[in-house]
């Protein structure tokens, strides 16, 4: 097969490129960032529908996975523009490019943050749709207008919704880097790596057995092999759907501090500071859908193992 990844140079869209093209398949990855070598990169900002129309002239692409948004829910808040115009107007380029050549199946990243915060977990894709800030509202309009675009035009799509990715290609060639970076495993890492002074814990006082926020951490090589799966699915002729992607089992900011210090062997500061603005208290995900629909199995469901092979990545490029 021949697939588009958007958004192939981060950091789940390079280990999503790294599972498509063990498998025999070819890719195309546009980003405005540089993959890993050897990957035909075409450097494009897909609001650009002409562009885009001539990447799809020039291949003929089986499927699109669309990885490529912004992240940061305090950034979200304080510029809500950049968030609409990037993880919305910007979809919507690529799909209107997608129907003008007839290319019919996507699989789209979304975010557990359309569930806002949540009733009850574990959470099932059921739960109301609720997100509290515009990152996680940019999400669902997406969702929404894939849902849309399948009644009206036939595109079919799988919105697979993430709970906390987490962990590192178990070769070790891929892991996490965001600038800034602003998610718990790297920091803890980076703290135990002396790359950093301590931990901050935001919030010691929420409603959990040991008051610290509780979330669903899934391995990001699991997350590929679920849009694998999706994409399989599709091709089946599998009606537009959404998918939660986690492991079932909550863990709190406590646990994994102290889970990254069994794996790393060093202390790890930790400074205790007032909750983040937005954090729900617990995130756990319910994705008995994905395991009966797809036959998705995570393979890395140990926190330990998770936090291990983000260690390794890590260990093995201090600069990154
Ligand atoms: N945390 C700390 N200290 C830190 C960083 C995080 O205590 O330095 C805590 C947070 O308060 C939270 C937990 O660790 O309780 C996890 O925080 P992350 O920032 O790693 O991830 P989030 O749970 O905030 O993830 C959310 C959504 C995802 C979304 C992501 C966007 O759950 O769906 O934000 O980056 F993709």
């Amino acid at each position: 097969m021949k697939y588009l990844v958007v958004g192939g140079a981060g950091y789940i869209g390079s280990h999503m490129v790294r599972h498509l093209t063990k498998a025999g398949h070819q890719v195309v990855v546009v980003d405005t960032a540089r993959p890993r070598p050897g990957i035909a990169w075409v450097a494009m900002d897909i609001v650009d529908g002409p562009a885009l129309d001539r990447l799809f002239g020039e291949h003929r692409f089986d499927a699109v996975f669309h990885f490529a948004s912004f992240i940061q829910v305090g950034e979200s808040v304080a510029d809500p523009g950049k968030y609409y115009q990037n993880n919305v107007a910007a979809t919507l380029s690529l799909l209107q490019a997608m129907r003008r050549a007839q290319v019919n199946h996507l699989v789209f990243s979304s975010s557990a943050a359309v569930y806002g915060d949540p009733l009850s977990v574990p959470i099932d894709e059921a739960h109301p749709k609720a997100p509290i800030n515009p990152y996680g509202r940019s999400k669902w309009i997406v969702e929404q207008m894939l849902g849309e675009f399948d009644q009206a035009y036939g595109l079919k799509s799988v919105s697979l919704r993430y709970f906390n990715a987490a962990g590192a290609d178990p070769g070790g060639q891929l892991g996490e880097c965001h600038e800034p970076e602003t998610h718990l495993i790297p920091l803890i890492l980076q703290a135990a790596a002396g790359r950093r002074e301590a931990i901050t814990v935001y919030g010691r006082d929420y409603d959990t057995p040991d008051g610290t926020c509780i979330r669903d951490y899934v391995h990001v090589s699991d997350l590929a092999s679920a849009h694998a799966q999706a994409i399989d699915y599709l091709r089946a002729g599998g009606t537009s759907t959404a998918f939660n992607l986690g492991n079932g089992q909550g863990f709190s900011v406590q646990q994994v501090i102290d889970a990254a210090r069994t794996v790393t062997g060093r202390t790890i500061a930790t400074l205790d500071a007032p909750r983040r603005a937005g954090d729900p208290p617990r995130l756990v995900a319910d994705a008995g859908k994905a395991r009966s629909v797809l036959g998705w199995q995570p393979a890395f469901s140990s926190l330990e193992q998770i936090v291990a092979h983000a260690w390794n990545w890590e260990c093995k490029y201090p600069w990154h």
